[in-house]
């Protein structure tokens, strides 16, 4: 099948599948024009093509053959801007050079189409299982002065609304010089009729959903915390005004990095609107030198003409499918019971096996031990770095306990922090040149703990060989690898001064390839990302773990915002999600277990608290909801997923579950408050087959049109705040 054509007479460049096509124009045999990115087009006659018209203001390039008036990369919807021949909107690429210029011209070299697509050198990103998968185009532009090469990827998926796109710098003259900036994409859309989508948040509250129209200016979502950070999730989606869950046009933009992003939305003079993604320029600045290269992360594009559900199930089968891997990409993933919100640091040995007989008596399956079974770690502000276990708090040690555990048939998982050390640890104090500091500066703490140097391999080397030292001799199914802090002081002891510009990517791309390291060699175990709940949850993460803390944030009805703006881009089975006790340790809300639990099992299920604690009554309700689960756990960790009703613009939400060939579906109702003689509400299901005939709840029978477009009211007798109900839709046979 040929997904990519290049159309001399006209110099257009298609990359078409059967529901997107991405289309780039040659201009003037030159500069790289955007003309297209939306639904399918069979064969492209050029009705785009840019009209020429001479703008005042708007300079004429000069190193065109032919020069006109009317040609104007400040007008012109490109692929690659760069700034100083007259495009005055933000750039994509920024190049300081000897003589102190940062101004560069990139113009069109040649063009390849490769079969499949190539991996990326040291960073994470989308992969193919076999070439027929998808067919990658590389445009390369070069700056005949400076003999620089600039590599456009773009790879078009035969089966999936997906286009990865990356820029790979290549130095062939004979100077050094540095990158300012380098984005992953960009893109210019002409449409004026665009809102912008992003997830804002904060500790606890990840991941808000906030949507608002794209006005003149430039808008940018970034990180400079050196992770993706709670704050600013690196995805953003440009939608119609009428885009809704189920209907209209939004294209997303997802970047597969896990630190410093920049998410750059401008509006320009004549409306066009310019969307890019990549590494945040701000305190970055990478030396190239003569014959050395620079690779961009990948940026992800989805195109959707069915709303914001399209898109997000587009990104969920693209994230799950072809960037999470190793043994539980498609695995039932445990019910987890951890200990956190249980015992936090105030635990021995009996208490965790009192709370692993509690679980395995309700069918939990595994057992996470969380923060505090190392060194001399009683509370948060001491002992990280130091990965020995503490016998003195856990007699029998840690392979006492996975003993115990797996006694039980259940898996043992245990808590790292890899990335931190404390000024109270042995390892701060025989190697306090470790931390990221700035010379004769005191560091910044934040929860009493520093940040490793992970530029530096010796450093990493170190907490390597002190994980694989526990790895090696204890059992264990189940990582949690946690990061709570931002970076400062970033600064590294073994970089030059010039360079210290480099040191938030170098720390990223160590700290990739610690991950590609552990993960490889202990592949058989199930690793989940945290960083105080969601501060890293990232499609960079998702490429070495396939799980991710949602939150930090336990309480149902706080959850139900971050799970729904989660899944704007995230897939189910990425969605870390735990019952716990009530009041809840963040809100002090007091909700029912029910709806705790539906909450739960929206995600990758789990519970952290005590069951020991719990009345007969409940302890029968946490089995329930065990055995709900384990039956049902396929459609719920990887059915397709669609959003039905937004807390963020109600005080209901609702979504559902269906399964592949749409005979089952299981859809979650969830009430925030009640209302004094309120109206009636009705819920409308979607997904499911019009022509097949479903039973609700084991009852009455609908047609999947009926329950998809007539719906049916919710029960009107509900009584109080925080209620959920369950709906599962049989297909009748
Ligand atoms: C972070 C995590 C929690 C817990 C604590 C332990 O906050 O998100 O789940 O592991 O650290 O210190």
């Amino acid at each position: 099948m040929t997904l990519i054509t290049f159309d001399e007479r006209n110099q257009v460049f298609h990359l078409s599948n059967k529901t997107i096509s991405y289309i780039i124009g040659l201009e003037r045999a030159a500069y790289l024009s955007h003309l297209y990115f939306g639904k399918a087009i069979k064969r492209y006659h050029n009705s785009r093509k840019y009209p020429l018209i001479d703008r005042s203001f708007s300079p004429n390039p000069a190193g065109l053959p032919l020069k006109t008036r009317d040609f104007s990369l400040d007008v012109l919807p490109q692929e690659m801007p760069s700034h100083g021949h007259g495009d005055f909107r933000n750039p994509a690429v920024q190049i300081k050079q000897v003589n102190g210029s940062s101004i560069t011209d990139f113009v069109y070299d040649s063009y390849e189409i490769i079969a499949g697509k190539p991996a990326l050198k040291r960073l994470p990103a989308t992969y193919v299982e076999s070439d027929s998968e998808a067919e990658t185009l590389v445009i390369t532009l070069v700056d005949r002065l400076l003999d620089l090469t600039l590599k456009l990827s773009y790879t078009i998926f035969a089966d999936r609304q997906v286009i990865a796109r990356n820029s790979f710098l290549e130095n062939k003259g004979q100077e050094s010089v540095i990158i300012k900036k380098i984005a992953s994409a960009s893109l210019d859309l002409v449409s004026q009729d665009l809102e912008l989508i992003s997830l804002a948040g904060r500790h606890n509250k990840e991941r808000e959903i906030e949507r608002q129209t794209v006005q003149r200016g430039t808008r940018i979502i970034d990180s400079k915390r050196g992770s993706s950070s709670h704050q600013a999730n690196p995805f953003i989606a440009l939608v119609s005004s009428k885009t809704d869950e189920f209907t209209g046009t939004a294209i997303g933009l997802a970047l597969v990095y896990s630190g410093n992003h920049e998410m750059l939305v401008e509006r320009d003079q004549f409306e066009q609107t310019r969307v890019m993604a990549g590494i945040n320029p701000f305190s970055f600045e990478w030396e190239l030198a003569p014959s050395q290269s620079f690779q961009s992360p990948e940026a992800l594009l989805v195109f959707s003409d069915q709303g914001l559900n399209g898109m997000s199930q587009a990104f969920h089968d693209v994230l799950q499918n072809r960037l999470a891997r190793g043994k539980f990409r498609h695995a039932d993933r445990p019910i987890l019971i951890n200990n956190w919100e249980a015992t936090y640091f105030d635990f021995n040995t009996d208490k965790i096996k009192a709370i692993v007989d509690g679980a395995a008596d309700l069918g939990i399956e595994l057992f996470v031990l969380d923060d505090g079974w190392f060194g001399k770690r009683e509370d948060d502000t001491s002992g990280l770095g130091d990965w020995f276990e503490n016998t003195d708090k856990l007699s029998g040690g840690l392979a006492g306990i996975s003993d115990y555990v797996h006694g039980k048939n259940m898996s043992f998982g245990l808590w790292f922090e890899p990335e931190m050390v404390n000024a109270d640890s042995d390892l701060y104090r025989a190697h306090p040149d470790y931390a990221l500091q700035i010379p004769n500066r005191s560091i910044s703490t934040s929860r009493d703990q520093y940040v490793l140097d992970f530029s530096r391999k010796d450093v990493r080397e170190t907490i390597i060989a002190r994980m694989r030292h526990i790895l090696d001799t204890v059992n264990i199914d189940y990582i949690k690898w946690d990061m709570n802090r931002s970076l400062t002081d970033v600064y590294s002891s073994t970089l030059d001064s010039a360079n210290q510009g480099e040191v938030f990517h170098r720390y990223v791309l160590g700290l990739y390839e610690m991950l590609e390291t552990l993960t490889t060699e202990y592949d058989h175990i199930l690793w989940e990302g945290c960083s105080g709940g969601g501060g890293r949850f990232d499609p960079g993460f998702l490429y070495y773990m396939p799980q991710s803390w949602t939150s930090d944030n336990t309480d149902a009805v706080e959850r139900l915002d971050i799970q729904y703006g989660t899944s704007l881009l995230y897939p189910i089975s990425s969605m870390g999600s735990h019952v716990s006790v009530v009041p809840n340790h963040q809100t002090h809300r007091v909700t029912g277990l029910d709806i705790r639990g539906d909450v739960a099992m929206s995600g990758v299920f789990g519970y952290e608290l005590n069951v020991q604690d719990m009345t007969i009554a409940e302890k029968v309700t946490v089995s329930e909801q065990v055995a709900f689960y384990k039956q049902h756990r396929q459609l719920l960790q990887y059915g397709k997923f669609h959003r039905l009703v937004s807390p963020f613009e109600t005080s209901h939400a609702a979504w559902l579950f269906v399964n592949p060939d749409k005979s089952q579906a299981i859809a979650f109702y969830f009430r925030k408050f009640a209302e004094s003689a309120g109206p009636l509400h009705t819920i409308k299901f979607a997904g499911l087959d019009p022509e097949k005939v479903y039973q609700v709840n084991g009852e009455a029978s609908y047609g999947g049109d009926e329950l998809m477009h007539v719906g049916i009211y919710l029960d009107p007798f509900m009584v109080g705040d925080y209620q959920s109900r369950k709906f599962v839709i049989d297909e009748v046979i």
